[in-house]
């Protein structure tokens, strides 16, 4: 089969890494372009962490630009306490890989309109606060031509991280995550959600992360060094891959169980604040008495992973 052609944003990020390693290496994949946001930690810190992964992944000169600095109204909060001070677990190194002269949104939009010229059709696989993604469909709403599917790691249908409603890529800039949606279900977008619901299914022990480390492959000492961040950090013996399970998605799609649901994002200021409502009710006579006249986006969202085949799909890819 042709490789899948695909474009990451992303906030590099411990597991951002984990899955641009996974895009570089599988062979399923190809890596058009990553451009990045702020989230994890700030952009120039994201772009520095996205060069030396693709770096130690040994890729290809990959176009990697700078997006969005701070959300669309609120200002940008880290997740240094999860992902260390330069947002790489201390890993960070510095990369002679030189960044796209474009901005991201321009660079998304010169890929996409380029896979409309060519009949192709890139999977979007946002890894991060969809900023640079509001920003893309509102602006050159033109580009959904060039999309296959966005497949993002984002939201949960049962509680949050960040907060106790809400993901952290959502919580983070809730106002594009509701923009990116809406933009999406206008422009006949599929999207699938990678939330919470599944997130923590796909997980690697210290022992195989050991193993990784042992070997002399770059790609695969920076993911062993980086599982073993993590376990260090929550006091665990094994770590997810997180964000690296949407890349896993678009090479397998069939380890994942999706369900359609209509999805909104709550923006009220209150404790509920970036929880992605999932609308699990089936009767039509509920849909049709509903006060809120917002129709939501119709999302296949996640709600069940096999793990263990895509903990050992990411170990096999990136261990050689
Ligand atoms: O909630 C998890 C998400 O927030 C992941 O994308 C992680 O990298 C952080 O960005
Ligand atoms: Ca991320």
């Amino acid at each position: 089969m042709n490789p899948i052609p695909v474009i990451m944003d992303v906030d590099t990020g411990i597991d951002d890494a984990m899955s641009l390693l996974f895009a570089v290496r599988h062979p399923g994949i190809e890596l058009r372009a990553v451009t990045c946001v702020a989230g994890n930690t700030g952009v120039d810190q994201v772009a520095a962490n996205t060069r030396y992964v693709l770096d130690a992944a040994g890729a290809p000169d990959i176009p990697v630009a700078r997006g969005s600095a701070r959300p669309m109204l609120v200002p940008p909060a880290d997740a240094s306490h999860v992902h260390g001070a330069d947002g790489l677990g201390g890993f960070s190194r510095p990369s002679d890989r030189r960044m796209s002269p474009l901005p991201a949104v321009e660079l998304l939009r010169r890929e996409l309109m380029g896979a409309v010229g060519t009949g192709e059709r890139i999977t979007l696989v946002p890894s991060a606060p969809l900023t640079n993604i509001a920003l893309l469909l509102r602006t050159h709403p033109e580009v959904a031509a060039g999309i296959e599917r966005i497949i993002f790691m984002g939201g949960s249908a049962s509680g949050g991280n960040a907060t106790a409603a809400a993901e952290f890529n959502i919580w983070h800039d809730p106002e594009a995550a509701a923009i990116a949606l809406t933009a999406a279900g206008d422009l006949d977008i599929p999207v699938t959600m990678y939330g919470l619901d599944v997130f923590n299914d796909v997980v690697v022990t210290r022992d195989e992360a050991a193993a990784l480390r042992s070997g002399l492959d770059p790609a695969a000492q920076l993911a062993g060094s980086l599982i073993r961040f993590a376990c260090d950090i929550f006091g665990q013996d094994e770590a997810t891959i997180g964000d690296a399970g949407t890349v896993c998605a678009v090479v397998d799609p069939d380890g994942l169980t999706t369900q359609r649901f209509g999805v909104r994002v709550e923006l009220g200021n209150g404790f509920a604040r970036g929880q992605t409502l999932v609308d699990r009710r089936t009767w039509t006579g509920d849909h049709k008495a509903d006060p809120h006249s917002t129709k939501p986006t119709m999302i296949d969202v996640a709600l069940a992973v096999d793990g263990r085949r895509y903990a050992d799909l990411w170990l096999t890819t990136i261990g050689g």
